[in-house]
């Protein structure tokens, strides 16, 4: 299949290469489309025949399923029943926006794409090409992540056409994802809403609008299955091995452990602070890339990964955040990504807190 690609300018007229992808859309063809998020696949969501060709381009597990993606907030009434107050709140403060509810499906939504779940997840993005896509095409897409399973989930076009060329009708090319990170998503059918993935609507501007909320106990302790069926596998995973360096002395540790991979012959990736980063001196074999703020590196983190593949280095070094704000999205994935190899920095010694180190570790 040729994959047609439209590339958009800012402040211009799309109407019509909207009305070609949209129309691809209803004939229940597959187009890509960017987000505030990430780039998301996206099919006619009342239309399974359409759905089920998401899952065979992204090599998903029918267990898997899908977010429906609407353009005004009252659209996700047909989808749903039994909307809950608190559902009700988090549209009002947060839609459009990076945000996903969980609620109670109704009969339109067609089995396949919620994976037989009695819950549908929907959300409103906050992109300008996104709405008026939805818009043209008159129908909710389902769209997830579009990269092949397993992969980065893409923040640009060409790494869309990376994962999915000559698998899908379309890619349509809005330039750089915003945020760089999935939606957050907001389980609103019980009693307390419940993060089951953490986003760009952070736990605590959540808090603040429902007074209080859980975390899926799943994201964080080893021996419980996450709620969303998607947060159980590994994504995000890069080729190479990674580790992530924690505690105090990350910086100082991460410059060892880089200078030790180096003479070991490795060829390192280096993902961390521009203050970590400037001690680091530049050479062949090293790739680094750093960021000032979690905003930065949140929106850069899946391309670096991706850079990385590229790039074949042999193993990455990342130097954690603090879970704060973005930082709870930021290191839920990067702990995907290293596989919960996750290093602990202190007295000049490097623990492994979870997962393994790398196997010239004991020289350390
Ligand atoms: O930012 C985003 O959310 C992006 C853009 C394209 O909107 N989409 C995205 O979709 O990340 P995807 O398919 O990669 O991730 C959807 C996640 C999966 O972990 C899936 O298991 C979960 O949402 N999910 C979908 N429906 C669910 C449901 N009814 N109950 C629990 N989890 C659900
Ligand atoms: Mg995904």
């Amino acid at each position: 299949m040729q994959t047609k690609l439209w590339h958009l300018k800012k402040n211009s007229d799309w109407t019509q290469e909207l009305a070609e992808a949209a129309g691809l859309l209803r004939q229940g063809e597959v187009v890509a489309f960017p987000t505030e998020t990430v780039y998301g696949l996206g099919a006619d969501g009342l239309n399974a025949t359409a759905c089920a060709k998401i899952f065979a381009a992204k090599g998903r597990p029918s267990d898997n399923p899908l977010i429906l993606h609407i353009a005004a907030k009252e659209e996700i009434l047909p989808l749903s029943k039994n909307l809950s107050a608190h559902a009700k709140r988090l549209m009002a403060a947060f839609w459009p926006g990076p945000m996903t509810l969980i609620v109670p499906k109704s009969e339109l939504v067609p089995d396949l794409v919620t994976a037989g779940l009695d819950t549908v997840a929907v959300r409103m993005p906050d992109h300008p090409i996104a709405k008026a896509l939805i818009q043209a095409a008159g129908c909710p897409i389902a769209a997830p992540s579009a990269n092949k399973s397993g992969r980065p989930s893409p923040t640009t076009a060409a790494a869309v056409l990376e994962d999915m060329e000559g698998l899908i009708a379309g890619v349509i090319d809005g330039g750089l994802a915003n945020i760089g990170v999935e939606s957050t998503i907001i389980d609103t059918t019980t009693a307390v809403p419940v993060i089951l993935r953490p986003g760009g609507i952070t736990r605590e501007m959540l808090e603040e609008a429902l007074g209080v909320v859980e975390i899926d106990p799943g994201l964080v302790a080893k021996n419980v299955t996450p709620k969303a069926p998607g947060m159980k596998y590994r994504h995000y995973a890069p080729r190479a091995d990674m580790y992530i360096l924690t505690g105090q002395e990350a910086a100082v540790m991460l410059e060892r452990l880089v200078t030790q991979a180096l003479e070991l012959g490795n060829k390192v990736g280096v993902l961390a602070s521009d203050a970590t980063a400037n001690h680091l001196t530049p050479q062949n074999r090293l790739v680094t890339y750093s960021w000032d703020s979690k905003a930065e590196l949140g929106q850069e983190l899946y391309e670096y990964l991706r850079r990385f593949d590229a790039e074949e280095v042999d193993l990455i070094i990342a130097q954690a955040v603090t879970e704060e704000d973005l930082g709870l999205a930021i290191m839920n994935r990067m702990r995907k990504a290293a596989g919960q190899n996750i290093l602990w920095a202190e007295n000049g010694k490097l623990l492994p807190q979870s997962g393994s180190a790398p196997s010239f570790y004991d020289t350390i």
